[in-house]
């Protein structure tokens, strides 16, 4: 399966096993339908979902997946460990080694987490630069002041990474529970932030990723797939 975008005539010269100016005669013949339509542009751009087959034969027909599970604590957000479950390991579906895991929870944190065999979508989700607000609900060993609503919003230096981080949102729910809203993901961010405070998480579960909110339903554990809608809607400004 080609992961990035690439050529027609890339794509069918390492198909075919010919070479790539043997390509543009067979498309001028009208032999090549990409997506049902004959192809005759060998520039076209084909990634990996788009259906291309040659004189009736399929050269690819991959179908993209998107699943929405509960994480539960106690497992990686890996596809492989060698000393614990990951989120792969309670996938019960034929296609599962196809999936990876776009935006990572901690071993310890629980809630909404995506896996999706289409690259670009992750990509997406995960640039900075479409601002993708992620929502957590966060249990705290100490009581929450408003000094916390400012130093988030403030931003604070991470000195490993050498950076400020974006504003955040932290909503106090109650003295023990507040809501924090990222549009970023660093390493144990969360975690970090109230630690400026000596002020330890004990829990910590994601309840919303851009548009898409974790369904009540779900037990830990849980998985569904996305609708279209979803999987397009997700990205809808807030
Ligand atoms: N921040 C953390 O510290 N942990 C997570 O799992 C997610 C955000």
């Amino acid at each position: 399966m080609i992961s990035a975008r690439t050529r027609l005539d890339r794509f069918m010269s390492r198909q075919l096993g010919i070479k790539r100016q043997a390509i543009r005669p067979i498309l001028a013949q009208g032999r090549v339908l990409v997506d049902g339509y004959v192809a005759r542009d060998a520039q076209q751009s084909i990634h990996q979902f788009t259906h291309v087959s040659f004189d009736q034969r399929v050269l690819q027909n991959n179908q993209p997946h998107y699943v929405m599970m509960n994480k539960p604590k106690g497992v990686v957000s890996a596809t492989k460990d060698q000393h614990h479950k990951t989120l792969i390991d309670l996938l019960e579906r034929d296609d599962k080694e196809d999936l990876h895991i776009a935006g990572r929870l901690d071993f310890n944190s629980s809630g909404l987490i995506l896996l999706t065999n289409d690259g670009r979508w992750s990509r997406q989700l995960s640039s900075p630069s479409n601002k993708i607000v992620k929502r957590y609900r966060v249990e705290l060993e100490k009581p929450l002041t408003e000094d916390y609503i400012h130093a988030f919003a403030k931003g604070m230096f991470f000195d490993f990474e050498g950076i400020t981080t974006q504003p955040a949102t932290l909503k106090i729910i109650s003295p023990y529970i507040g809501e924090v809203s990222l549009i970023e993901g660093r390493y144990h961010q969360i975690k970090r932030m109230f630690g400026r405070f000596q002020n330890k998480v004990l829990q910590l579960h994601r309840l919303s990723i851009g548009n898409l909110a974790l369904d009540a339903e779900l037990l830990p554990g849980q998985y569904r797939e996305l609708s279209p809608a979803e999987v397009d809607g997700i990205f809808a400004i807030e």
